[in-house]
């Protein structure tokens, strides 16, 4: 497998540079939606806001800001809670046909279900999906992307207590009744599978949670926690997908779905040992969350490595799972990279995929170019067989690339954080094997590109840039960047941006 990997890798490398591969909306069918994403915590700041309350990233960013790399948070962000109409006119002049953003549960519930819902957060999402629906773009919204209520946070310990899943089950019935009229995409969650691992195995996002030798933390059970609270979320998502289908769907006319993080695995050697170990890391990854909503329970390999530390569903929760499928797969695919073995060989068992007795490493040679985001390298090559495999094993969905984009270091020159071909490469890359993909049968729906504007890179702070458009975030002036006259050349065919437009910076918000 490693070997064809390479293979495909050098016929990339005469196709991407030169930019001669696929270039064209045309070739991908008929309706399929391209758009960009965000995510409310990342772009929207008016953290206190029109009644708002605190969320667990306003908490932890203002607590401890020694831990995101450059001491900064969401306070204001990309303004976008003021700033929604420019950067839905850059939407509309990027030619997205769609767009990924994500509602702020603080914003809509402050106090959770106990409290009151907030009218002027709810006029917000109004306004966005109005001003979305009359340039002809498609809101594509997520539910919880990372952020909940503070106040939840404190009073269920966040994913670890049950009690938070009636909470989710009564902030989505609010959002479907208030936006489902408008709103044809769903989506429960945000990479339930990494948020958790790294809340709650690694310890590097808020609460903090992790034993050794996973890391040190003042609480935690690494080998325990990530996988009582994907519990709860998978539990959450069935009751508010039972909900969307029994009171909505058929009057609304919506579609409801789940998004993960999937990276795909390829084997260090060709050694069974390896070939199993990229097998299950997937499983870990993969499985983990759409077995048991597709098929009802956890997959084999992980009960077999985590016996009891792994949950057992109930039969009734099993039925809630199975009665309740989503119509979609959300897959946010970055990278791909190597799978070495650890239970045959010693391994450093403290890192990512160390629960599925698995080492990832970039190989050497690396498996591609770095980015500016650790352990993310460039193999285009690798969505293929990451959309094949969802797509043969989980037969009955539509599956999305919610998330597929390049970071670049903040600390690049301007020249270079503006002409960014890396990232054009990398899209276009990317988007050739999705093609292929697509044209080898798999049933794939739309495209996303992450992110639309430069923003809050969780603990990265706003030392990493993902944006087709650069964003000053002193000015908050967003400028478009040569990716972005690169996607709207490909979306509308007719050329780039003009040299003017190119240099004009977008109108600000407040002139
Ligand atoms: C998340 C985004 C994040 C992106 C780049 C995804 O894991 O959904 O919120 O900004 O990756 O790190």
């Amino acid at each position: 497998m490693a070997v064809s990997v390479i293979c495909i890798a050098a016929a990339l490398a005469v196709l991407v540079p030169g930019a001669r591969g696929l270039d064209r909306r045309a070739d991908f069918p008929p309706g399929f939606l391209f758009g960009a994403g965000t995510s409310s915590y990342q772009i929207e700041g008016a953290y206190l806001e029109d009644n708002k309350s605190l969320n667990n990233w306003d908490v932890y960013t203002h607590t401890q800001s020694g831990r995101i790399m450059d001491g900064r948070n969401g306070d204001v962000a990309d303004d976008h809670y003021h700033r929604y109409a420019d950067d839905v006119e850059i939407m509309h002049n990027l030619g997205v046909n769609s767009y990924r953003f994500s509602i702020s549960w603080a914003r809509i519930l402050p106090r959770g279900r106990l409290g009151e819902v907030n009218s002027a957060g709810i006029a917000f999402y109004n306004r966005l999906i109005d001003a979305l629906l009359q340039k002809g773009i498609q809101p594509f919204v997520t539910l919880n992307h990372f952020d909940l209520p503070h106040e939840l946070d404190t009073r269920y310990g966040g994913w670890l207590g049950g009690g938070i899943r009636e909470e989710f089950e009564y902030y989505s019935n609010v959002c479907f009744k208030a936006f489902g009229d408008r709103v044809r995409f769903w989506t429960t969650f945000n990479e339930p599978n990494m948020n958790t691992k790294l809340q709650f195995m690694l310890g590097v996002y808020p609460p903090n949670r992790c034993s050794p030798p996973f890391g040190d933390c003042s609480g935690g059970d690494s080998h325990r926690e990530p996988y009582t609270a994907v519990h709860n979320v998978l539990l959450s998502h069935a009751a508010a997908v039972r909900n969307y289908k029994t009171n909505y769907q058929a009057k609304q006319g919506g579609s409801i779905g789940i998004v993960i993080a999937m990276k795909w695995y390829e084997p260090l050697t060709n050694s069974t040992e390896d070939v199993r170990a990229a097998r299950r890391a997937q499983s870990f990854e993969v499985e983990w969350i759409l077995d048991p909503i597709f098929f009802g329970d956890y997959p084999r390999e992980m009960r077999e490595i985590l016996s009891s530390n792994l949950p057992n569903f109930t039969s009734e929760e099993k039925n809630l799972l199975l009665l309740n499928k989503v119509d979609f797969i959300g897959l946010n695919h970055y990278t791909t990279i190597y799978a070495k073995d650890c239970i045959y060989s010693p391994c450093e068992l403290s890192t990512y995929e160390s629960n599925a007795l698995v080492y990832a490493t970039s190989g050497n040679p690396q498996i591609g170019k770095p980015t500016a985001l650790g352990g993310y390298y460039v193999v285009p090559e690798g969505m293929e067989p990451a959309v094949m495999y969802v797509n043969h094993r989980y037969k009955d969905a539509t599956i999305y690339i919610t998330e597929n984009g390049y970071s670049q270091h903040g600390s690049t020159n301007m020249a270079d954080l503006m002409n960014d071909v890396e990232r054009v490469n990398y899209l276009q890359g990317y988007l050739t094997y999705l093609s292929s993909a697509i044209r080898k049968g798999a049933n794939v729906g739309g495209y996303f590109v992450w992110s639309l504007v430069d923003n809050f890179e969780w603990s990265f702070g706003y030392t990493i840039k993902f944006g087709l458009y650069h964003v000053d975030f002193t000015t908050q002036e967003r400028t478009a960047r040569m990716s972005a006259k690169w996607y709207r050349g490909f979306l509308t065919g007719s050329s780039q941006l003009t040299d003017d437009e190119a240099q004009e910076p977008l109108r600000r918000a407040d002139s």
